[in-house]
C-alpha cells in the first residue's frame, strides 16, 4: 500500500493467525451425507465447465427445459439456463405437495417465550401464498416485472409475501427491518416500487417495536425525492390488533391480514418466468454513497440456492433446518427461504435476538423443535460464548451441521462452537461469500474435506478463484500471500446486474481485473470480489475481510461513506471519517472522527446528534461505537483525509511515518485523545 494511500481497510487490520489444524468431520455425519464422493471435483472441474452446473438446474422442476447451459456472448452479462421457463414460488411448494403435503415448512419462533410456536405445513403455506399473490394481483394491481418493497420484520408474512410475489413475477426488494424509514425510502425510489408492503410492529429485544412509523418516514421521503408510493400495505403481528401509535393513512394504508380474507381460498397460477428474468433484489452497501440493487435471477440463482443447499448445508427433506440470519439479508434469502424450500425441508424463522431473554435461547429452541442443523455468524457464537460459554451443555438437542457465514471466525471461538455448541457431533462450514453472488463461493464439502478453523476453505465444486496482486498479476496457488480474491468464471448464483445501472456493474466487480475489454472468452472476466484472501498450500482460502471503503459490522455490511454522508448531516459537522474499529463480539464496529464547524463548542451533545444522524439515517445497526469530535482531520497535502492514521490510532498501533503530512502534528493531539 503506498504511503499516500487514504484508505484503511479491514483486510489490512485483520488479525494474523497461524495455521491450524485440521479437524476431522464426524463419521455419523459422513455416513448420512448427500455428498461424499471426491469425484464431484472431477465432475466439476473446468473441463466440465459449464455443462456441470446442470446438476444444479435439475434440482429444480422446469416448465421448459433450457438450450443453452451459458451464454456469454456479453461478458460480463452472462446468462444461465438459457431458454429455460420455471417459477420459484412452484418449485418451493407447489411441487412438494404432493410427498410433503402435510409436512412442517415453516416454523415461526416469536420472542416472547410464553408465545406458542406456529407450524404452518406445505400445505397451508401453498393456501397463504395463493391468497397473498391474488391480493397482490387485484388489490394492488401488481405484475411481472413489477417491483414491490418489503420492509418486514422475521415472521412468516415474510417468506409468503416474498413467494406470492415470486408466483408472480414480482420482482420483491426485502429492506432489512432494522433500517430506517430514509434507508427504505432510498430503496423504494431506486426500485421504482410502487407498493411498500410493512408490519405494525414486532417483537425484538425484549420490547414490541413499532415498526409502522418507518413506513410513513419512507413514503414521505420517497415523495421529496419525487417518487409516490400508492398503496402501503400493512400486516399485523396480532392479527386483528393494530399495534403502532402511526396512524393508518385513509386510501394508502391498508390492513394486509384484513385485505387478504376476501381472497379466502383463492389460487394463483404461477407464472413461467425466463430463467434469466429477475427474481428479487437486494440492496448492498459499496465503496461509493448509493447502496447497490443487486438483481438476482430466477433460475440461475435458485439453482445455486438449491445446489448449495444440498451439497454444502446439507439439507434433506427430513431435517430441521435453523438459520438465525434475518430474512432481510441475503444468508436469509438464500438460506432460510429458498434453499432450504426448494428442498422440501423445514425451516425455523425466529423473530427476536439470540439472548431474549437468556443465552439458553437459542438452545432452548434447538431442543423443542429438534433442529439437526445450525447456521449463524461469528458475532452471535462470540456473544453467546461470552454469556455463558458452558450453557450449550444443559441443554439436549443435537446438530449434525453448523454454518459460519458473514465475517472471518477467530481459531478460539471456532474451537467453542465445534467442542460446545456442536459437542463434537456436529460438522461445521465456514461459507464465505456476499450479497452479490447468490450463495457459497468457499466452504468444505462437509462431507469429503477436514475442516481448518479461521479459514473458508476451498473453493466449491464448480468455483475457481485466483488471488491477485495490485498490479493485475496472478499470485501463486498456495502461497499463502495476501491480495485480492477473485473468482475466474461465472456461476449460476451470480447477480445478473446491478439494478437500473449495468455501468456501475461492470465497474465495481470487473473492470479491476478485466484482460480484453471486448473479449466474449469468459477467461478475460475475472469477478473482483472487494475482499482480501490467502490461500495455503492445501488450497484452504482465509478470507482477510474487505479491501475497499466497506465495514463489515456483525457481518452486515456498511457502506463508511453512507456513514459519512449521515454525519454531515448534523449541522455542526465540518468533516466526518469513519474507520473500521475491532470489536471482541461484532469484528468491527465504526469508529467516527468528525471535526466541526468553526465557533462550535465539543459537547456531549454533538456527538450524540451524530450518533442519532447515523441510526436514523441508516438504522441501529450502524451505531458508532465512538463518536470523536477532533479539531482537525490528519490530511494529506493535497487535502484527502488519512483515514489510515486515524485507524492505527483507533487500533493503538504506530501510524507509520506521518511526515508528510500536511498537518503531522495534529497525530499527537489524536493519540492521547484515544488513547
Ligand atoms: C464477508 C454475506 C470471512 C466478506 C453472505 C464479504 C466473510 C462480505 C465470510 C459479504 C466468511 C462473508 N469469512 N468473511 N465466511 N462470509 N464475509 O454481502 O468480507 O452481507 O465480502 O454477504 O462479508 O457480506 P454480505
Amino acid at each position: 500500500m503506498s504511503k499516500d494511500d487514504s484508505k484503511i481497510t479491514e483486510s489490512v487490520i485483520a488479525a494474523h493467525w497461524k495455521e491450524e489444524d485440521y479437524v476431522h468431520p464426524p463419521s455419523s455425519f459422513i455416513g448420512q451425507a448427500y455428498l461424499t464422493d471426491p469425484s464431484v471435483f472431477e465432475r466439476f472441474s473446468e473441463k466440465e465447465f459449464p455443462e456441470c452446473f446442470r446438476e444444479y438446474a435439475d434440482l429444480l422442476d422446469w416448465y421448459k427445459y433450457w438450450h443453452t447451459t451459458l451464454d456469454s456472448s456479453k461478458p460480463p452479462f452472462f446468462k444461465w439456463f438459457v431458454g429455460g421457463t420455471l417459477n420459484a414460488s412452484y418449485n418451493c411448494v407447489d411441487r412438494h405437495l404432493a410427498k410433503h403435503r402435510n409436512k412442517t415448512a415453516l416454523y415461526f419462533v416469536p420472542e416472547p417465550e410464553d408465545e406458542e410456536t406456529i407450524a404452518l405445513t406445505y400445505q397451508q403455506l401453498y393456501r397463504r401464498i395463493n391468497e397473498t399473490a391474488a391480493m397482490l394481483r387485484d388489490f394492488c394491481g401488481l405484475k411481472r416485472g413489477d417491483r414491490v418493497t418489503l420492509h418486514m420484520p422475521m415472521t412468516l408474512e415474510l417468506p409468503i409475501t416474498m413467494l406470492a410475489c415470486a408466483r408472480l413475477g414480482v420482482i420483491h426488494s426485502q429492506v432489512f427491518s432494522g433500517f430506517s424509514g430514509k434507508a427504505c425510502a432510498d430503496r423504494i425510489v431506486d426500485s421504482g416500487s410502487r407498493v411498500l408492503i410493512t408490519m405494525d410492529a414486532y417483537q425484538r429485544g425484549g420490547k414490541l417495536i413499532d415498526h409502522k412509523g418507518k413506513a410513513d418516514i419512507a413514503v414521505k421521503e420517497a415523495k421529496e425525492q419525487g417518487f409516490d408510493v400508492d398503496k402501503v400495505l400493512v400486516w399485523r403481528r396480532y392479527r386483528g390488533n393494530y399495534s403502532s401509535e402511526t396512524p393508518m393513512q385513509k386510501g394508502r394504508d391498508f390492513f394486509a391480514d384484513e385485505v387478504v380474507a376476501d381472497y379466502h381460498g383463492h389460487t394463483v397460477e404461477p407464472e413461467h418466468m425466463e430463467a434469466n428474468d429477475t427474481l428479487f433484489l437486494m440492496y448492498t452497501s459499496g465503496t461509493t454513497g448509493k447502496p447497490k440493487g443487486a438483481q438476482h435471477s430466477t433460475g440461475g440463482y435458485l439453482s445455486y440456492a438449491a445446489g448449495t443447499s444440498k451439497f454444502i448445508q446439507d439439507i434433506h427433506p427430513e431435517d430441521v433446518y435453523w438459520c438465525m440470519a434475518d430474512i432481510g439479508w441475503i444468508t436469509g434469502h438464500s438460506y432460510i427461504v429458498y434453499g432450504p424450500l426448494a428442498l422440501a425441508a423445514t425451516s425455523v424463522v425466529y423473530e427476536g435476538a439470540p439472548s431474549v431473554p437468556d443465552a439458553g435461547r437459542p438452545w432452548r429452541i434447538a431442543e423443542e423443535l429438534d433442529v439437526n442443523i445450525f447456521h449463524t455468524s461469528p458475532t452471535a457464537v462470540r456473544a453467546l460464548r461470552r454469556a455463558d460459554p458452558d450453557l450449550p451443555k444443559k441443554y439436549n438437542y443435537h446438530f449434525k451441521h453448523m454454518t459460519t457465514v458473514g465475517e472471518p471466525i477467530e481459531p478460539e471461538v471456532w474451537r467453542w462452537y465445534w467442542e460446545v455448541v456442536g459437542k463434537k457431533e456436529a460438522v461445521i462450514v465456514d461459507t464465505w461469500w456476499q450479497t452479490e453472488t447468490g450463495g457459497f463461493l468457499c466452504s468444505t464439502v462437509p462431507g469429503i474435506d477436514p475442516m481448518k478453523p479461521g479459514s473458508a476453505g476451498p473453493a466449491l465444486p464448480g468455483i475457481y478463484p485466483a488471488i491477485y496482486d495490485e498490479a493485475g498479476e496472478e499470485i501463486r496457488a498456495g502461497s499463502g500471500v495476501a491480495g485480492n480474491i477473485c473468482i475466474r468464471n461465472p456461476w449460476p448464483g451470480r447477480m445478473l446486474t446491478v439494478w437500473g445501472d449495468d455501468k456501475r456493474f461492470v465497474d465495481t466487480y470487473y473492470a479491476r481485473y478485466n484482460r480484453k475489454k471486448n473479449s466474449k472468452d469468459w477467461r478475460d472476466w475475472p469477478y473482483f470480489a472487494g475482499d482480501g484472501a490467502m490461500q495455503a498450500t492445501d488450497g484452504y482460502f482465509r478470507i482477510l475481510g474487505r479491501i475497499d471503503d466497506v465495514i463489515n459490522v456483525a457481518g452486515h455490511r456498511l457502506g463508511t461513506k453512507e456513514l459519512e454522508a449521515a454525519c454531515l448531516l448534523v449541522p455542526e459537522v465540518g468533516e466526518a471519517a469513519v474507520v473500521a474499529a475491532a470489536d471482541k463480539v461484532k469484528g468491527s464496529v465504526p469508529d467516527v472522527f468528525v471535526s466541526l464547524r468553526p465557533g462550535i463548542k465539543p459537547t456531549d451533545e454533538v456527538a450524540k446528534k451524530v450518533s442519532d444522524a447515523i441510526a436514523d439515517e441508516i438504522g441501529a445497526i450502524a451505531k458508532p461505537r465512538r463518536v470523536w469530535l477532533v479539531s482537525d482531520m490528519p490530511k494529506t497535502r493535497s487535502g484527502k483525509i488519512m483515514r489510515r492514521v486515524l485507524a492505527s490510532l483507533v487500533a493503538g498501533r504506530d501510524p507509520g511515518d506521518v511526515s508528510t503530512l500536511a498537518n503531522p502534528e495534529i497525530v499527537e493531539e489524536l493519540r492521547k485523545m484515544v488513547k
